[in-house]
């Protein structure tokens, strides 16, 4: 009787999960992206500058399919999966609780529309010089002026907060971001964060990336 019984709570659970996945398209009004964003600014600032104490990045400017296909990633969890990814795990909840597909479109969209600002270096001990051999290795990928490519799903990296490159490095070479199995986009960056020795060589590259931009 017990059994039957949180038997068929589990199916109504499930059905009620399965109702809220198959609402149809349309049925909702999506909200404008600046009212979205809201829920955003919290944490990544107003102005989407970020905010390195919650190591938030600076996403202003971002290209809106990199800031949805990071989306996407987060609510799947494809991206911030790891026990250990304490800022990963941070920026979860946020995109599981908002999003269906419009309204990732639609914030995204607002998030590409804000004007990049150049983040201040905060780290030290990188040497450009001995950075600008590393990022031949990124460059096909990354461009030379560190603008991405969307075809290889390679987001900008010249104007994004050196801290928060380092830690994105770190991920990717621990382990952390690009090893889950259907995560393809990662997969392909994180051989290459394995070609960094240490991090010096790191700082190093990150130093390099912050000269590229114009
Ligand atoms: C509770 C704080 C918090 C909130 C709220 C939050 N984020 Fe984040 N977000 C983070 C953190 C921390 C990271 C860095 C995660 C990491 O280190 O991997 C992040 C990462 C991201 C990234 C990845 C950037 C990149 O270069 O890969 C995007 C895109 C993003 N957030 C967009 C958003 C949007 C859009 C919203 C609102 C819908 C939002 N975030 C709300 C904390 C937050
Ligand atoms: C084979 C193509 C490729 C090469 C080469 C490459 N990357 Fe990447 N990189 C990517 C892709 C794709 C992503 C986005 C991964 C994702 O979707 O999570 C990425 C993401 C990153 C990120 C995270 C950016 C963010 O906003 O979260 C950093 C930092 C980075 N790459 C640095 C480098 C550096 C430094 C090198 C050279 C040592 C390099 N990459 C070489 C494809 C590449």
């Amino acid at each position: 009787m017990h059994r039957t019984r949180k038997l068929l709570s589990a199916v109504a659970l499930l059905g009620l999960a399965a109702a809220g996945c198959l609402k149809p398209e349309g049925a909702k009004k999506t909200l404008p992206g600046h009212e979205l964003y809201a829920a955003c600014a919290s944490c990544h600032g107003q102005d989407a500058a970020g905010n390195a104490k919650l190591e938030a990045p600076p996403i202003a400017g971002l290209p809106a399919w990199y800031v949805e296909v990071q989306l996407v990633k987060f609510r799947s969890g494809h991206r911030a999966y790891h026990p250990e990814d304490v800022a990963g795990l941070r920026m979860r909840p946020m995109s599981r609780q908002m999003m269906d597909e419009g309204e990732i479109k639609s914030v995204s969209a607002h998030v590409a529309s804000l004007p990049v600002t150049k983040a201040a270096t905060t780290l030290e001990g990188g040497k450009a010089s001995d950075g600008a051999g590393s990022y031949a290795t990124c460059l096909a990928c990354h461009g030379a002026k560190g603008e991405g490519n969307q075809a290889l799903g390679a987001p900008p990296i010249a104007h994004q907060a050196d801290w928060y490159l380092l830690s994105q490095l770190k991920k990717f070479k621990g382990g952390l971001r690009g090893t889950h199995p259907e995560d393809k986009s990662g997969a392909s960056m994180r051989p290459m964060s394995m070609t960094l020795a240490d991090e010096q060589a790191m700082k190093n590259v990150i130093a390099h990336i912050g000269t590229l931009s114009n």
